[in-house]
């Protein structure tokens, strides 16, 4: 049977907008350039110019809708119509900062929608002290990146971007890449995070025969699911981290996991251990990540997030390198925004705004912050501040 079909479904549970919303809202949008690309492939839609699908309906209603990817900088158009709008859209592929100055500028701002998974990029103990509503289309993509995480590490174990970069250089060198190529059997895969990511990662790599697979997480896993990926809880993060070969970090950006991997928790690693992030750039110290890599410390480094984004050209990942010159499996941050990701966010998207606009309640596993407070448990532990109701969490 597969494990899904025996996971009890999470009650949908509702909550209701304590704010009053405006007949006719500014909607402020800020998605990414996609360019030709775009014009091309109309299911790109987490781009300027596809506009999430929702343009044509929110105007029909009567809604101002501004879509942009100029984001930096107080003569930003984000900035410039910011103070307006009553709604605020943003994706954590190309993310508009609302920093807790910005919050104070955005006087009429009442709801900050993520299209996709992770809202770090605004400061929401700013946006709970303004009673902002954030919320995410949570789970839109978490199958996305769990197939990134899982051929992220095979890309590393099996040293497979020296052996194709060598190929398309016109060589043929077996040795050179076979010398630090492994098999992913045997080995112990260990996850920081075991929510809806972590624990499909968990689950997808149950058939490659790993020697362990380990998981660290402050929330418990609902004992059905638990039984259902046959891996083994480590209390302690160092513990974990001391045992396994491959770390994949799952958990959100927040102010307990902000620069967490830094040059001391990686001292704590196993030597020669891969690293896989698709998490959150900032979790990671970028400079020690490639400090270790050179080191030896770290075989790899992969995954698709950065700490800034875009990525400046001297980022320190960009070129990043193992001592025998392979070792990183960077990609511009894609994993959660596949074709399928994009349907499914911007369904999701706008039928967050859709219950918003009518005065109806969310879906409670989309919220992360309503009513002053935090309403998810997966943005730290606060353990006598949040009304957090557990709604997301460890599990699937
Ligand atoms: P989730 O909310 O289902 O699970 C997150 C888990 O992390 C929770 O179980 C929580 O208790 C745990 N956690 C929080 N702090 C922790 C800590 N300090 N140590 C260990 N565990 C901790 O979230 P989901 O859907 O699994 O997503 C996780 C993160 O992945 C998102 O917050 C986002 O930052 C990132 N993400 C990246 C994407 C990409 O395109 N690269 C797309 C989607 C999500």
């Amino acid at each position: 049977m597969l494990i899904r079909s025996i996971v009890p479904l999470r009650p949908l549970v509702t909550r209701r907008f304590s704010t009053t919303m405006s007949s006719k809202a500014k909607v402020l949008a800020v998605l990414y350039r996609g360019g030709k690309a775009a014009e091309e492939e109309k299911k790109l839609l987490g781009t300027v110019e596809n506009k999430l699908g929702i343009e044509e309906w929110l105007k029909e209603q009567g809604h101002e809708f501004v879509v942009t990817d100029d984001k930096e900088g107080p003569d930003s158009e984000f900035q410039k119509h910011l103070p307006e709008a009553e709604i605020l859209v943003t994706t954590p592929f190309h993310p508009a900062y609302l920093t807790r100055d910005l919050i104070q500028k955005a006087s009429k701002l009442k709801l900050a929608v993520t299209a996709g998974v992770g809202s770090d990029h605004i400061d929401l103990n700013a946006a709970n002290e303004r009673n902002i509503t954030v919320a995410e289309v949570s789970g839109s993509n978490v199958v996305s990146v769990a197939e990134h995480v899982v051929m992220t590490i095979l890309v590393l174990v099996r040293n497979f971007v020296p052996a194709h970069e060598q190929i398309m250089a016109g060589g043929w060198n077996v040795a050179d890449v076979a010398r630090d190529t492994y098999d992913l059997e045997g080995k112990v895969v260990a996850t920081v995070g075991c929510g809806r990511i972590g624990y499909r990662v968990l689950q997808r790599l149950a058939p490659f025969n790993c020697k362990e697979l380990l998981w660290y997480d402050y929330t418990d896993l609902p004992a059905e699911a638990a039984k259902g990926i046959q891996a083994r809880r480590v209390e302690k993060l160092e513990d974990m981290l001391a045992q396994a070969d491959v770390v994949t970090i799952n958990c959100p950006l927040h102010e307990g996991t902000r620069g967490l991997f830094n040059a001391d928790l990686i001292s704590k690693m196993k030597k020669g251990a891969w690293l896989v992030n698709t998490a959150r750039g900032a979790i990671c110290d970028s400079q020690a990540v490639a400090d270790a890599l050179k080191s030896g410390q770290l075989r790899g480094y992969g995954g698709d997030v950065w700490d800034k984004q875009p990525a400046g050209q001297d980022h320190p990942w960009r070129n990043a390198k193992n001592k025998l010159g392979g070792g990183n499996a960077m990609t511009p941050h894609v994993s959660g925004t596949s074709i399928d990701a994009q349907t499914r966010y911007a369904n999701g998207a706008k039928e967050i705004i859709r219950r918003y606009l009518a005065g109806e309640a969310q879906e409670q596993q989309n919220l992360i912050c309503i009513d002053g407070d935090y309403a998810s448990k997966a943005y730290g532990q606060r353990e006598n501040k949040t009304k957090a109701t557990g709604q997301k969490g460890a599990g699937p």
